[in-house]
């Protein structure tokens, strides 16, 4: 049987081939440090997981949910913007549920954008816009991120054909891959060039919890006149541990959260209401939880800068998300580098090459093991010797 024209269109998963690399060298018996994924290793705070547990045993929840998710979840959703970003959000109108924002990144260009439609995307990016591309079968156009502009996009590098073709733009700040982190103004500037040009702007929210040096990363919903243009999307993967649940909501103009909602009347019902729950209590307690998980990852930040910098290999510390995103050393290629550490070090990083062209020179290495294994990490690529830096002369 053939499949259809829209799969064999969806691009093929680059990280596939780290995860059976990795794969192989395990099964090899090799005590493989992976710092090349990017799944949360701590568990879900114990108040949420008794949450669900509590709400399993509810028979109410074992009906199917109210299609567009429950009122008492969208309210969670609605406070949680106005406590953490004093940003208004109408729970029945400003609110989609999502099953993970993955779904939603991946669902909007179907529900907004007509075929060969022009979208903008940030590169280096995450892996999976391009997998809404693929199923809408739309046109993209990336916008590079590089660092001597904070790995931000320089829109006035856009051309006008560009701007005026553009229907939707994604955004990413904690960023993924770079950790690098966006201010007020930028998304001001966004909110200016999204009017002049009709663009719909989707900022991806993931790493919203995790700013570093007490830096609270900013929304893109702060920026005024945000809502005439954009919607935000927050998952509780990160910010909670919660990436196995599969829960996340976007927030924003009332016309594409209609739009979000009407594609998912026709392909889900919401999310078990259990989960639903729970993610209540999760954005509605305590956040000491997230303080917490901030410090951790901020304290292997530290580490890993540290134990880098003392082999001589120069990087930038992330301001945010739990990525650093390091230069590889002159004469090798990113997946030259990646293939390198895997092969003589036991260490496992994602070649920034995969999360697009700009990435090239780049690897992502993910702060999702204790300090210990991040500095062996190190102290491993150290034996390669490929820094030049001789100990005692700086
Ligand atoms: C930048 C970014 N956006 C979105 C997601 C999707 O998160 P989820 O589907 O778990 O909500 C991820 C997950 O890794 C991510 O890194």
């Amino acid at each position: 049987m053939e499949f259809s024209n829209r799969l064999n269109n969806l691009p093929s998963q680059f990280f596939a081939t780290l995860v059976k690399k990795v794969g192989d060298a395990v099964l090899e018996g090799r005590d493989v440090i992976n710092l090349g994924q990017g799944n949360p290793d701590q568990p879900t705070p114990p108040h949420i997981v008794q949450a669900v547990q509590e709400a399993a045993a509810n028979p109410l929840n074992h009906k199917y949910s109210p299609f567009r998710g429950t009122g008492d979840f969208k309210k969670a959703a609605s406070n949680f913007y106005k406590r953490e970003y004093n940003v208004d959000i109408d729970p029945e109108t400003e609110v989609a549920i999502l099953f993970g924002t993955k779904i939603g990144l991946v669902e909007l260009p179907l529900a907004l954008m007509n075929e060969h439609e022009l979208m903008l995307l940030p590169d280096p990016g995450y892996p999976d816009y391009l997998s809404g591309v693929g199923l809408a079968n739309v046109e993209f156009n990336t916008m590079p991120l590089l660092g001597e502009n904070n790995f931000l996009p320089d829109y006035s590098s856009l051309t006008e054909q560009q701007k005026q073709q553009a229907k939707l733009m994604y955004l990413n700040y904690p960023n993924n891959p770079t950790g690098a982190i966006a201010n007020l103004d930028f998304f001001q500037e966004t909110v200016t060039l999204a009017k002049e040009n009709d663009i719909a702007i989707v900022h991806d929210f993931a790493y919203g919890g995790i700013g570093f040096d007490g830096v609270k990363p900013v929304s893109f919903l702060q920026a005024d006149g945000a809502k005439d243009v954009g919607i935000e999307m927050y998952t509780l993967s990160k910010t909670y541990n919660m990436a196995g649940w599969r829960v996340g909501f976007a927030v924003g103009n009332s016309k594409i959260i209609e739009a979000i909602n009407i594609i998912q009347d026709h392909l889900f019902v919401s999310i078990f209401p259990a989960v639903q729950d729970a993610a209540t209590v999760a954005l509605n307690d305590s956040q000491a939880c997230v303080k917490e998980l901030v410090d951790l990852y901020e304290g292997r930040r530290n580490a890993l800068v540290e134990a880098c910098t003392s082999i001589g290999w120069k990087v930038t510390a992330p301001k945010g998300s739990f990525f650093a995103w390091l230069p590889v050393p002159d004469n090798y290629t990113s997946e030259a580098f990646a293939d390198l550490l895997l092969q003589e070090a036991d260490v496992a990083v994602a070649a920034g090459n995969g999360f697009g062209s700009t990435g090239e020179g780049y690897v992502r290495v993910g702060l999702l093991v204790d300090e210990d294994r991040l500095k062996e990490a190190i102290t491993r690529i150290g034996k390669l010797n490929l820094f030049g830096y001789v100990k005692g002369k700086g």
